[in-house]
């Protein structure tokens, strides 16, 4: 089995604080590592901070984290913040776009980048990083299903070190042999993802169509972004992590299961040829997965409570029901099919998980959207940046097409 050599990374007693950019930290991912980095003030240093619409947030946490620099999403908005930094005296430099995420992903200054950006426009950042022979923190899972095995090969070939932040994959990476990121060898049979079911996991299929986007956001175990939270209510979240999970750890579709864990105590398992399966268990709380990335393959304190083994009575499971659910379905298809579809899935899911969250589109057709999108476009797969970015600008023309199609119906 191939993995990081944890001894490498294992940090010398009179090195100064670790440098740490957070792409997206105005998020959850963000506000959660901001806390567990407060908590190691010796250890970790802020070297930059990302945000795109909550402009007064990443004001407040560059006064209180003084990092070299701040990245907005335009020249407008990065003016307007500088100002500020410059009539309170912050030594924040500030950039703008993706010129400026892939600068400070990649700035040699950075010892670790944390990826929390949502959605595909985490991809340039992603790339950015990896080719800078980082150490990549990875939440940002959808760069990974876009084009996962060549981030995996850049990563390789730069020597970049990439640690799984979700924490389902960062669970399996601590039931891997330490340091261990391949299961192709070792005695790894399957990889087991947990699922919580989301919000609608009992449900009526009759009932789905009338959810609000504030019911489907609404997670029981998780305080997430708009988009995951979305992803969780229609199981798409775990399709993506199903994807993610064959990247990271090399292994094959048919070898990562599913299954609906409502506790979220056990955030996933690795079973091995022997019969043995190696659980993870702890609070849901990301700042657990997020203290043993930062921290790795030291043990930090991330600030989350301890599991109450006299009061935590259940630990139950059942399988995912995919007809009620289809987007698990479509994502292990995508899986399955490769080249292209994984990318269409993903573009597909954004577009219609935007339109659900602006009122435009019930949530029972974000599947139906995506399964007609994966029908429609049909191209050739270019592991290129550029042919991926193609690809993800069809699918999600597509998409839209769609969406508005069933509006004007
Ligand atoms: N939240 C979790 O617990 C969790 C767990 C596992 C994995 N993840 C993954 O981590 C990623 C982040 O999730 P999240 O829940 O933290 O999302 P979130 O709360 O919505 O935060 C997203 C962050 O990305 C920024 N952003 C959004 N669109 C952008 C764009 N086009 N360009 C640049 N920045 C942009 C946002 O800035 P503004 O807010 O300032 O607009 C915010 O800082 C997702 O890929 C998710 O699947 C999250």
């Amino acid at each position: 089995m191939t993995g990081i050599d944890a001894s490498d990374q294992r940090r010398h007693p009179d090195v100064g604080p670790e440098r740490v950019t957070v792409l997206g930290s105005t998020g959850s991912i963000g506000d959660n590592t901001l806390d567990v980095i407060a908590r190691h003030p010796a250890r970790f240093q802020v070297f930059a901070l990302s945000g795109k619409t909550r402009l007064d947030k990443l004001f407040e946490q560059c006064v209180r984290f003084r990092p070299g620099y701040a990245v907005t999403d335009d020249a407008a908005s990065a003016a307007a913040l500088s100002r500020r930094f410059r009539d309170l005296g912050v030594p924040t430099n500030v950039l703008h776009g993706s010129q400026g995420l892939s600068f400070v992903a990649s700035h040699e200054h950075a010892d670790v980048v944390v990826t929390g950006i949502v959605g595909a426009a985490g991809l340039l950042p992603t790339l950015a990083a990896v080719e800078g022979r980082r150490r990549v923190l990875v939440a940002n899972k959808e760069p990974l299903v876009m084009m996962g095995a060549v981030i995996m090969e850049r990563a390789a070939r730069s020597g970049a070190t990439i640690i799984p932040l979700d924490s389902e994959h960062n669970a399996i990476f601590q039931c891997l042999p330490d340091g261990s990121t391949d299961c192709t060898g070792g005695g790894v049979k399957r990889l087991l993802l947990t699922a919580s079911g989301g919000p609608f996991r009992t449900l009526d299929a009759s009932r789905l169509a009338d959810v609000t986007p504030a019911e489907a956001v609404a997670h029981p175990n998780w305080s997430m972004g708009p988009k995951i939270s979305v992803d969780s209510a229609t199981l798409m979240n775990k399709g993506l992590e199903l994807i993610e999970a064959c990247v990271l750890f090399g292994m094959n579709s048919d070898d990562v299961g599913v299954v609906i864990h409502p506790q979220s105590t056990i955030h996933s398992m690795v079973e091995y040829v022997d019969g043995s399966v190696i659980a993870q268990m702890g609070a849901p709380d990301m700042r657990i997965p997020i203290a043993h990335g930062l921290g790795w393959p030291d043990r930090i304190d991330s600030g989350a409570a301890s599991l109450d083994f006299g009061t935590m009575i259940h630990l139950d499971f059942e399988p995912p029901d995919e007809v009620r659910f289809p987007c698990l379905r479509l994502a292990r298809d995508a899986a399955r099919i490769g080249g292209i579809a994984p990318i269409v899935l993903n573009a597909a899911n954004e577009v219609a998980v935007d339109a659900f969250l602006e009122g435009r589109l019930a949530f029972d057709q974000i599947p139906t959207i995506i399964e007609s999108t994966l029908q429609r476009v049909d191209m050739p797969h270019e592991s290129t940046l550029e042919g991926v970015l193609r690809v993800d600008n069809a699918a999600r023309e597509a998409a839209r097409e769609l969406v508005t199609g069933r509006l004007a119906r």
